[in-house]
């Protein structure tokens, strides 16, 4: 199996998603906007004897999101997985009401969290159908896919529109063995979403601790791997019970 891991050089949930799949035996292709942390996970990867490759480029750039794809089929002889990491919206669009959020940053987001999705499916697609046996896309979501999003209106429903991405490629792709599904997180601690950010939030988890990167990844491998063959178009929650929790505490 290979992987292509866009936002695979971060030191949250990216980088974990990269080291899980290596560590699967998949060879990875990790595809960041920052180049230095995209060689500084291969380093790490082809260290522990995986293989590995970095790929730069800005997922808001549609040449480079296609690239990325081109670019694992070229080293790889193929694309077996893509796995959509980059997301977010408190680290570059102001926290504010909606009322009170511009359309620049409403398209951010939105671009951020579902845009860059669509075009990178778009492109393993078509790989995944030149190639004719099938192929798997795992795209990092949020449990405020399906929530609330105060303070966040583009990311949430950008996020929202990411499930139902998922639900029309596995619709529409089905009879070609190609299957998309969402990872729906809650609160990962990571640099971005920090554990102090997080800290009032635990007493409200009931399994009383934030999730770790690596809670994401091992949903991701499954999701991308024959294990969950029968299984697509779904958003696996990883959130410690937060959103089954309800008002009554145990
Ligand atoms: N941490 C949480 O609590 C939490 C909760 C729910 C969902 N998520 C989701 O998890 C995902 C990863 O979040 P994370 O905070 O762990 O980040 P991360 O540490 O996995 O880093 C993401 C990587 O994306 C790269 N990147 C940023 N902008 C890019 C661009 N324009 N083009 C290419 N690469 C780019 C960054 O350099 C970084 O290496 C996001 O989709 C986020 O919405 C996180």
């Amino acid at each position: 199996m290979n992987a292509l891991v866009v936002g695979g050089g971060g030191e949250g949930i990216g980088r974990a998603i990269s080291r899980a799949f290596a560590g699967a035996g998949a060879a990875v292709a990790v595809a960041d906007i920052d180049p230095g942390r995209a060689r500084a996970a291969v380093e790490e990867l082809t260290g522990s004897g995986a293989r590995a490759v970095p790929l730069a480029g800005d997922v808001r750039s549609r040449p480079a999101v296609d690239a990325f794809v081109a670019s694992t089929v070229a080293e790889f002889g193929r694309l077996d997985t893509l796995v959509t990491v980059v997301g977010g919206q408190v680290a570059f669009v102001p926290a504010v009401r909606l009322h009170e959020m511009s359309d620049d940053d409403w398209d951010l987001a939105y671009e951020m969290n579902l845009g860059y999705v669509a075009r990178a499916a778009r492109a393993a697609i078509r790989a995944f159908l030149a190639q004719g046996q099938g192929g798997s896309i795992v795209s990092i979501g949020s449990v405020t896919g399906a929530m609330a999003a105060p303070m966040q209106a583009g990311y949430g429903a950008a996020k929202a529109g990411l499930a139902s991405l998922a639900k029309t490629v596995a619709a529409e792709y089905a009879g070609d063995g190609i299957r998309m599904n969402v990872v729906a997180c809650g609160a990962i601690a990571t640099a971005v979403a920090n554990a102090a950010q997080h800290a009032d939030e635990v007493p409200e988890i009931p399994m009383r601790r934030l999730g770790v990167p690596n809670d994401a990844a091992a949903a991701a491998v499954y999701l991308a791997s024959p294990l969950s063959s029968y299984v697509t178009g779904q958003s696996l929650v990883v959130d410690g019970g937060v959103t089954v929790r309800g008002p009554f505490s145990a």
